[in-house]
């Protein structure tokens, strides 16, 4: 009987590391592998899009739990995934990826159901208890057999919080077996061109952090920087239901519509971003997968952030954490060709999936 494995995916910085994964797994025929969408993302654009994108199929299972609160999220998704794992398929290993409710949710329901999990992504740490995936983090790997993690910084955090050595294996950064994979893809998809945007004269914006975009001040001063900064350089913002929300709720959103170098357009599917970033000046974001995608691609990377879980980018890549009066300043070193060439850290060769492939071998066979 092959052993069964399910894969977690929940929100949309989810897909990118769940598909090479199900890639290397699929043809397997010593195990069958199963993906679980819980819902945590639902519109089009946040999730089937990307599922197409990645070649991925339709979900095995699919939880459908929405929206919500933390906690509801959490438990909704702690009581479907158990009935799944009690009642339709038991699986010999799950494997949860990066941050989100659903991880920790997951690694939860099956760590009480004696059922081994792999965290891929352990071991990041912002320090920042206010960030929910911060908490999701430390939960996480505080139960999971095994720790997967992208960087020698995540090795480090694990080892001062006490986990043992046999539980942590330095796999490299996953997510750019995904860009590797759809390479020619995102070189084909040409996206700059749909936008009327020429190579290296624009930025790339995408910010949805609550801690950016929930404070009604904070999110103030990021629209007036953007517009600002939008007279120096043509900046295209793929705006996040959750921004848009409080844009819309703040009475921000008419007027930020209406400036001729700012384009607003709807969060958009893997390729067409990838395609948009690779060809970009300089990118603004409060994202955690974008500052890994940047420091990969030697592309400016102005994060509005006050810390990071991804320390390695900014050490040895090209991202800077900036304040949102610094924004400024800051597009003027870059315009300025004043900014770090970073990079690329170890393992961050689009072969970690092989490189996981094997290890679950060993442990299942
Ligand atoms: C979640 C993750 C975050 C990740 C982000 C990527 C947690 C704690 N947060 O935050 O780590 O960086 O996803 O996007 O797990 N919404 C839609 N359509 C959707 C999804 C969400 O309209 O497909 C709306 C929700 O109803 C809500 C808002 O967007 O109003 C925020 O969604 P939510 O999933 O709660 O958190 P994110 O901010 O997306």
């Amino acid at each position: 009987m092959p052993h069964n494995i399910h894969l977690i995916a929940a929100a949309r910085p989810n897909f990118m590391k769940i598909a090479p994964l199900y890639h290397a797994l699929a043809d397997q025929d010593w195990c069958k592998v199963s993906i679980i969408h819980t819902g945590q993302h639902y519109d089009a654009n946040m999730s089937d899009d990307i599922f197409a994108d990645l070649m991925l199929p339709e979900p095995h299972f699919h939880l459908g739990v929405g929206g919500g609160t933390h906690a509801e999220q959490v438990g909704k998704v702690m009581m479907a995934y158990e009935n799944i794992c009690v009642n339709v398929e038991r699986p010999d290993l799950l494997i949860v990826v990066g941050d989100v409710n659903s991880t920790a949710a997951c690694a939860m329901v099956a760590a009480k159901l004696h059922i081994k999990v792999a965290h891929l992504e352990a071991g990041l740490r912002s320090g920042d208890r206010l960030m929910p995936e911060e908490i999701n983090r430390l939960v996480t790997d505080a139960i999971c057999d095994y720790l997967w993690t992208p960087s020698p910084d995540a090795d480090e955090n694990l080892r001062r919080e006490g986990h043992p050595e046999s539980r942590i294996i330095r796999v490299g950064n996953i997510m750019m077996d995904s860009f590797e994979l759809l390479s020619d893809k995102i070189d084909a998809e040409n996206a700059p061109a749909k936008y009327s945007l020429e190579t290296k004269t624009y930025g790339v914006v995408t910010l949805h952090r609550p801690s950016n975009v929930d404070n009604p001040v904070i999110l103030k001063k990021l629209v007036d920087g953007l517009v600002e900064n939008s007279k120096k350089i043509k900046l295209i913002f793929a705006v996040h239901p959750r921004t848009k929300k409080n844009l819309i709720e703040n009475k921000l959103w008419d007027d930020f519509q209406k400036h001729e170098n700012l384009i607003l357009i709807e969060p958009i599917s893997y390729v067409p971003f990838m395609s948009l970033v690779k060809s970009a000046k300089l990118v603004i974001t409060d994202s955690g997968g974008i500052q890994e995608e940047t420091t990969y691609l030697d592309i400016p990377c102005l994060t509005l952030r006050d810390n990071t879980e991804r320390p390695i980018t900014v050490t040895e890549g090209t991202n800077k954490l900036i304040k949102p009066e610094a924004l400024s300043e800051n597009v003027d070193k870059v315009l300025a060709d004043d900014w770090i060439h970073g990079t690329k850290p170890d393992k961050w060769d689009g072969h970690t999936a092989d490189r996981i492939r094997g290890i679950i071998y060993n442990l299942l066979n």
